[in-house]
C-alpha cells in the first residue's frame, strides 16, 4: 500500500541547513498497523508529512498503491498531534467532522450518516452539537479521529495523537485505534515516541535512529490479538519486545552514526524495567 524509498528531507531556511531525515526505506502492506518509534526530534513528523504529501521530499519518493505522492492523496487521512489546533473552534463537533465530506462532494444524507457513524465509533454521539473547546483534551482527540474515520480513508496517518492526553484516556484511545483497525481494515501508520505504545499497538514496529534519521530495525510484534491493556502488557513477550526496542533507541541516541539496517545488537535476557519512553 505504502512504499517509502530512500526518503531524505533537508530543511533549508535563513541559512540554516537541517537534515531531518537522511535515508528512509520501508513499506506498509494493505491493512497493516505499523508503528514508527524514534526519539523526539528524529524527524517523525517530517516523515509523516512527506508520506501524506504535505511536504516534498528532498530526495527519494513515497508511493501509495504504486503511485508517487506529490500532494495529499485521496483516500488518506491525517490525525495530528495538536488536536487543539486541528479542530475549528467556531464549528460544532458535527460540523468539524463533516467538513472534509463536504469537500469530497458527498450528498447531505450520506454526510449525516458518516458523521453519526464516526462519532458513534469514538463514543461521542451526544457531543455533535458541542464546540471543541467545551470538550476535554481526550474528547477533542476523539473528534479528530472521528473526522478522519468519517472520511473513510484507506490509509490513516497518526502523528503522536495521544501524547497530550492523560494515561487512562490514552489507554482507552489505544484500544479504540486497535478496535477500529480490526473492524475497518484500514492501513495505519502510527508515529509515537513511546516504546510501550508502539509495541502494544503495532503489528510491526519500525525503529528510527536519531536525526539524521534512518531505519534502525524493524520487528514483528507477535503478540496475540485482541490485545488487552492488563494482560498484554504483562506478557513476557511484551517485555522482551519493549526491551529490544528500548535498546535500539538508546543505541541510536548514543551514536550519531547509526548502525546499518538490520545490524541488531544481540538480544540478551536482561529485565525490561527501563523507562518506557524514547525521549
Ligand atoms: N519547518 C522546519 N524548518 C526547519 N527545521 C525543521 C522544520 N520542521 C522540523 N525541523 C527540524 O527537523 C528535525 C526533525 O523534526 P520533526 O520531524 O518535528 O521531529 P519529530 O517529529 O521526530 O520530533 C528537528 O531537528 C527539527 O528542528
Ligand atoms: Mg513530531
Amino acid at each position: 500500500m505504502l512504499d517509502v524509498r530512500g526518503l531524505r528531507k533537508v530543511y533549508e531556511a535563513s541559512g540554516r541547513h537541517v537534515e531531518a531525515v537522511r535515508d528512509l526505506t520501508f513499506t506498509v502492506g494493505a491493512g497493516e498497523l505499523v508503528c514508527l518509534v524514534g526519539p523526539s526530534g528524529c524527524g517523525k513528523t517530517t516523515l509523516l508529512k512527506c508520506v501524506g504529501g504535505l511536504l516534498a521530499p528532498t530526495a527519494g519518493e513515497v508511493l501509495l498503491r504504486g503511485r508517487r505522492v506529490t500532494g495529499p492523496p485521496p483516500g488518506l487521512a491525517f490525525v495530528f498531534q495538536e488536536y487543539g489546533r486541528s479542530l475549528f473552534p467556531w464549528m460544532r463537533v458535527g460540523e468539524n467532522v463533516e467538513l472534509p465530506l463536504r469537500q469530497k462532494g458527498l450528498p447531505r444524507s450520506r454526510r449525516r450518516e458518516l458523521v453519526a457513524g464516526a462519532l458513534r465509533s469514538v463514543g461521542l454521539s451526544d457531543a455533535s452539537g458541542a464546540y471543541p473547546w467545551q470538550l476535554s483534551g481526550g474528547m477533542q482527540q476523539r473528534v479528530a479521529i472521528a473526522r478522519a474515520l468519517a472520511y473513510e480513508p484507506d490509509v490513516l496517518l497518526m502523528d503522536e495523537p495521544f501524547a497530550a492526553v492523560d494515561a487512562q484516556t490514552r489507554a482507552d484511545l489505544e484500544d479504540l485505534v486497535r478496535g477500529l483497525w480490526r473492524q475497518r481494515g484500514i492501513t495505519i501508520l502510527f508515529v509515537t515516541h513511546d516504546i510501550d505504545e508502539a509495541v502494544y499497538l503495532g503489528e510491526r514496529v519500525v525503529v528510527l535512529s536519531a536525526s539524521p534519521t534512518v531505519v534502525r530495525e524493524e520487528l514483528k510484534v507477535d503478540l496475540p490479538d485482541p490485545r488487552d491493556q492488563l494482560t498484554t502488557r504483562v506478557e513476557p513477550r511484551f517485555a522482551e519486545l519493549r526491551t529490544r526496542v528500548y535498546r535500539q533507541i538508546q543505541a541510536a541516541k548514543r551514536s550519531a552514526e547509526p548502525g546499518p539496517r538490520g545490524a541488531v545488537e544481540k538480544d540478551t535476557d536482561a529485565p525490561a524495567d527501563q523507562a518506557p519512553s524514547a525521549t
